[in-house]
């Protein structure tokens, strides 16, 4: 099955869909008939994490990025440490031909800067972990049955992309600001397990919190062109092959603003990210904007870099 059509399965068992949100429009669909597209409006991080921890995590070598490089790291990066990117957002208007899906919610755990030509330069996204959410939350008994039914056919058959299944909130928004503090935003993203006959209900073990204010601009630790350049490197599939999902920012609801916070990653102990990334991130840097995303085909890993748009990378 397609990675298209799974999507639009997994979501057509989600429940509910909040209406598409006119502020994010997928303005691409017109000129990408026949691939996927949609409006992201999400929140990205940038951790520093020790660069064995990751590689222990990635399948291929890892690159060395060019922390001195000011545009992308204007106050360098840790030299022992390897960028991991977190991403939490709403997708609004997710469309392909004749197929619409008004809204998803979705996260992402993505370690940038992967060797997967091993020719020592061409950076690839390599996914670790993938989730989509329903927007009303997804996690009703009744969508946790209907889940359970259907996800084991789906997920991971999703033609090279392993996709997951979260409760990722809040349900109707790209991020929540605190009632008692509206400057401070949130989203947290919760795996659902689906349950078996024996253990009951659907346990909910946490991937990662974003907590985060704006950042001022003289003291954030990128700029949005560090952002572009990691989101926009081709994703790495498990079939062999690689997928350009290539975002523009250049709308004039894209409102680009960049964050300061706190990212927490729950290991296994207590969550459900791996153990070589768990901890609390103070002062992270982070990114929030609403883009707008193609998702080609897949195409072999070579022919995915060489295509892609270094407008978007921008
Ligand atoms: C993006 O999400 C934020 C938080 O929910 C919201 O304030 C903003 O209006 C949204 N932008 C668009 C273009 O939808
Ligand atoms: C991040 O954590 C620090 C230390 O616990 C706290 O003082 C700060 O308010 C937090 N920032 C946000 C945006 O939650
Ligand atoms: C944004 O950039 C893309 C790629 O360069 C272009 O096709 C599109 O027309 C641009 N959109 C706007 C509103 O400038």
């Amino acid at each position: 099955m397609s990675f298209v059509l799974s999507l639009f399965a997994i979501a057509a068992t989600l429940g509910s869909f909040a209406a598409a949100d006119p502020a994010c429009q997928n303005t691409l669909a017109i000129y990408n008939p026949n691939i996927r597209s949609t409006c992201i409006n999400a929140t990205w991080f940038v951790l520093p994490v020790t660069t064995s921890s990751v590689q222990a995590l990635v399948p291929y070598p890892l690159l060395l990025p060019p922390y001195s490089d000011q545009t992308l790291f204007p106050h360098g990066f840790p030299p022992t440490a390897h960028p991991v990117l977190l991403s939490s957002g709403y997708q609004n208007d997710i469309r392909m031909a004749n197929l619409q899906i008004p809204s998803l919610k979705q996260a992402s755990i993505y370690i940038p800067y992967t060797d997967r030509l091993k020719d020592g330069k061409t950076a690839f996204n390599y996914p670790l972990l993938n989730y989509i959410g329903g927007t009303d939350g997804g996690s009703s008994q009744s969508d946790i049955s209907f889940l359970q039914a259907i996800v084991p056919t789906l997920v991971g058959t999703a033609e090279g992309t392993n996709l997951l299944i979260a409760q990722i909130t809040p349900g109707n928004d790209a991020y929540a600001a605190l009632t008692s503090s509206p400057t401070e935003l949130s989203t947290s993203v919760k795996q659902i397990v689906l349950p078996n006959p024996v253990s009951g209900p659907a346990v909910e073990p946490e991937v990662f919190d974003l907590d985060f204010i704006t950042a001022r601009s003289s003291s954030s630790l990128y700029t949005p062109h560090t952002f572009h350049a990691l989101i926009n490197q081709p994703e790495i599939l498990t079939n062999g092959a690689c997928q350009r999902n290539t975002y523009y920012f250049n709308e004039t609801f894209s409102a680009p603003v960049l964050r300061s916070g706190n990212a927490t990653v729950y290991g296994p102990l207590a969550g459900a990210a791996p153990s070589q990334l768990a901890g609390v991130y103070t002062k992270a840097g982070g990114y929030s904007a609403s883009g707008q995303m193609v998702g080609y085909n897949a195409e072999a890993c070579d022919v995915a870099a060489a295509s892609a748009d270094p407008k978007a990378y921008q």
